[in-house]
């Protein structure tokens, strides 16, 4: 069969719309976005961890779940700063032997799940979490035919926030600010650099960071 990068033809014509699950699932270590990549905190990071820690007002015991983990090295920061009750979820089963690698005490003390967030969200009971998080473009990875929105807002007992994030493209088109403002996670701190992070790329105005509170029905 004719291929392209290592995937078949119909691989990549799936990536366009209906997901890019598959593509992210055959990373690998070495891959484009393999797992190598994320291993150490970069910059954008620092924005994410520390809104999260201003959040936790200082609540190590708090429920929080790295949305499109990969092998959790925000979990692992956090892990270190004493937090206890870290969950994570990503589709790259290659994640789970990566962080019992370089992150052996994270494997062994969180919970971790190697699923599509699609198959996951939906077995948590609504407000499980304190706390949901996530970085680096992965929402944008997420198919549209998934109510991520809806999904998030129901389990998330406090805040979602996320850094890195992509909020007005991406793979899927998507209205993210009134998506999740539709189920009740309405933000309150939203910061986009005024200069381009990666001037010639496509992640342009990738590196916002959002934090949305969860107000609960009347
Ligand atoms: C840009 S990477 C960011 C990883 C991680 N948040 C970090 O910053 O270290 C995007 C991640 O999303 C994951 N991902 C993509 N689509 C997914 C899906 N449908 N369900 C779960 N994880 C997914 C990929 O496997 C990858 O680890």
């Amino acid at each position: 069969m004719n291929t392209f990068l290592g995937f078949s033809f119909r691989d990549v014509l799936t990536i366009t719309e209906p997901t890019s699950k598959k593509l992210w699932a055959k990373q690998g270590f070495h891959g484009g976005c393999g797992i190598n990549q994320y291993i150490k905190v970069v910059p954008t990071s620092y924005s994410l961890l520390e809104e999260i820690e201003f959040r936790a007002k200082g609540r190590k015991d708090l429920r929080m779940l790295d949305l499109c983990c990969n092998i959790g090295r925000h979990s692992q920061y956090l892990f270190d700063k004493g937090f206890s009750n870290l969950y994570g979820v990503d589709v790259n089963t290659d994640c789970g032997k990566y962080q019992d690698k370089y992150f052996p005490q994270l494997a062994k003390k969180g919970t971790y799940f190697w699923l599509p967030v699609e198959e996951y969200l939906p077995t948590v009971k609504d407000n499980f979490f304190d706390i949901v998080f996530t970085h680096g473009l992965s929402i944008s990875h997420i198919t549209s035919r998934y109510n991520l929105p809806r999904d998030l807002a129901r389990i998330t007992r406090k805040y979602v926030i996320m850094a890195n994030v992509k909020l007005t493209d991406g793979p899927h088109s998507r209205f993210w600010l009134t998506e999740f403002q539709r189920y009740g996670l309405v933000p309150i701190k939203l910061l986009q650099p005024e200069k381009e992070w990666c001037p010639k790329s496509a992640f342009n105005r990738a590196h916002a960071l959002l934090v949305l509170k969860k107000i609960p029905k009347a």
